[in-house]
C-alpha cells in the first residue's frame, strides 16, 4: 500500500529536514508573527516547484496536482512558537530570541511537511488526486486553523490529516486511535453580584465571597454527578477576583475557568449545568449571576476510517511495533476546526527518549525533540496522502 519511492525520498532528504528544523528552532516566532517562517516555507516550495498562495497575515497553502484525477487530501503542519525562555543552553541551534522558543515542536512539523512535499512531488505523476499542504500559523492561541479554513485551506478537500510530535509517547512509536484524541478547551467567566457593606454587619449585605466559594465547591458535582463516568471531563476555576478589603463585605466576585471534555453532547451538558449552578447558587444567597461561556477548540475526534487508514499506513511503512495506543490528552488542538465538516484524523508521533533528554513536557523550557522521529513523521505524512488517494472506497 505504501510507496517505496516516497520512503527513499524521505531518507534522502533527512539531513536537509533536520537542518530546516534547526533553522526554525533558532528563529522562533510567536502566533501571527511567523513572517520569517512563512518566507522559509515559501522558499522551500519554490525550490521544489510546488505552487502556493500566502495567507494573511502569515501562513501558506500549497497544492501538489496529481497526474491522475481523484480526490484531494490535506496535510497540515503548524508553525508557531511560544513565549517561553529556552533552557537548553548547550544546543547549537537554541533559540536566538530571548523569551521565545519552539517549546512544542511545531518547528519539526513544518520541516516534516516540507520533506513529505518533496517526496510527494517526486511521485506526482502517479498520484490519483491532489495533495493540499497547509502551513498554519497561530495554533498556540487556537486561532490559526479557523483563519486558514476561512482563507480556503480545506475548500475542495475530501480528507484531512495532521500530526503532533509527542514527548509523552516513546520515540519510534506512533499513535492514531479511532475516536477522542484532544479535548475541547473552553473558557468560562462567572460574575456574581451581591451587596457590599461593612465587614461587621453581614445582615445588611449579600456576600459575593460566600456565593463564589459555594459555587466553586458545588461546581465539581457537575463532573461527578451530571456527566457519565465513561466520559472524561474537567471543570477548573483557575482565578477568583473577589472583594476589595479585609473589613468590607464583597459586592462582586468574578471567576475564570476552563472546561475540557471529549465530545460535543457532554460539552453542551456541562455548559448548561454551569449556568444552572451559577444562577441557583446565587439565588440561594439573594445574589445574581452572569455566565459567559466562550467556546474554544472543538474536541479532536479521529474519524474511524481515516484513523484505521493511518494505522495501516504505520504498520505497512514501519512494522507492527511502531503502532502504539497513546491516551487522549485534555490539552486542546485547533486541528479540530479542519475536521468540523471533513473526515480526517490526527496522529501523535512519539519523540520521548529519556537518554536523549527529549521526554520533557511540551511548553517547558527544556523541551526538545528526538530528531530521529522526524523521518517517521515525514514519511507518515506522505504515505497517508498517497494511500488515501490510492483507495477507491473512501
Ligand atoms: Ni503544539
Amino acid at each position: 500500500m505504501t510507496n517505496s519511492t516516497i520512503t527513499a525520498s524521505i531518507i534522502k532528504h533527512q539531513d536537509e529536514m533536520i537542518a530546516f528544523r534547526r533553522d526554525l528552532h533558532a528563529h522562533p516566532e510567536l502566533p501571527w508573527e511567523e513572517i520569517r517562517t512563512t518566507q522559509k516555507v515559501a522558499e522551500a516550495l519554490d525550490a521544489i516547484g510546488i505552487p502556493y498562495k500566502l495567507t494573511k497575515p502569515t501562513g501558506v497553502i500549497a497544492e501538489i496536482k496529481g497526474g491522475k484525477s481523484g480526490k484531494t487530501v490535506a496535510l497540515r503542519a503548524d508553525m508557531d512558537a511560544l513565549p517561553v525562555q529556552e533552557l537548553n543552553e548547550n544546543l547549537s541551534y537554541k533559540s536566538q530570541t530571548a523569551g521565545k522558543m519552539h517549546a512544542c515542536g511545531h518547528d519539526s512539523h513544518t520541516a516534516m511537511l516540507i520533506t513529505a512535499a518533496k517526496a510527494l512531488y517526486e511521485v506526482r505523476d502517479q498520484l490519483r488526486g491532489n495533495v493540499r499542504l497547509i502551513f498554519q500559523p497561530a495554533e498556540e492561541i487556537a486561532q490559526g486553523a479557523l483563519e486558514m479554513v476561512k482563507q480556503g485551506a480545506v475548500d475542495g478537500v475530501d480528507n484531512v490529516f495532521g500530526m503532533h510530535i509527542w514527548s509523552i509517547t516513546p520515540s519510534g512509536k506512533i499513535s492514531c486511535n479511532v475516536g477522542s484524541s484532544f479535548a475541547s478547551a473552553d473558557l468560562l467567566k462567572v460574575s456574581f453580584k451581591g451587596r457590599g457593606g461593612h465587614g461587621s454587619m453581614p445582615e445588611a449585605c449579600i456576600d459575593a465571597a460566600v456565593v463564589a466559594s459555594s459555587f466553586v465547591m458545588n461546581l465539581q458535582a457537575i463532573v461527578s454527578r451530571e456527566t457519565s463516568p465513561l466520559e472524561p471531563a474537567v471543570v477548573t476555576i483557575g482565578k477568583m477576583d473577589v472583594g476589595t478589603r479585609f473589613n468590607v463585605i464583597a459586592e462582586n466576585a468574578v471567576l475564570d475557568g476552563t472546561v475540557r471534555c471529549f465530545n460535543v453532547p457532554t460539552r453542551e451538558r456541562i455548559k448548561a449545568a454551569i449556568e444552572r449552578y451559577a444562577e441557583h447558587t446565587a439565588a440561594v444567597y439573594g445574589a445574581t449571576a452572569k455566565v459567559e461561556y466562550t467556546y474554544g477548540t472543538l474536541p479532536v475526534i479521529n474519524e474511524e476510517r481515516s484513523a484505521l487508514l493511518a494505522q495501516s499506513v504505520v504498520r505497512d511503512a514501519f512494522g507492527d511495533n511502531t503502532l502504539y495506543v497513546e491516551k487522549p490528552t485534555t490539552g486542546g488542538e485547533d486541528f479540530s476546526y479542519y475536521m468540523e465538516n471533513i473526515p480526517g484524523c490526527f496522529a501523535l508521533v512519539g519523540s520521548g527518549n529519556p537518554e536523549k533528554g527529549t521526554d520533557w513536557a511540551h511548553h517547558h523550557g527544556c523541551f526538545n525533540i528526538d530528531e530521529d522521529s522526524m523521518v517517521k513523521g515525514a514519511e507518515l505524512y506522505a504515505q497517508y496522502a498517497w494511500s488515501y488517494l490510492q483507495q477507491d472506497q473512501f
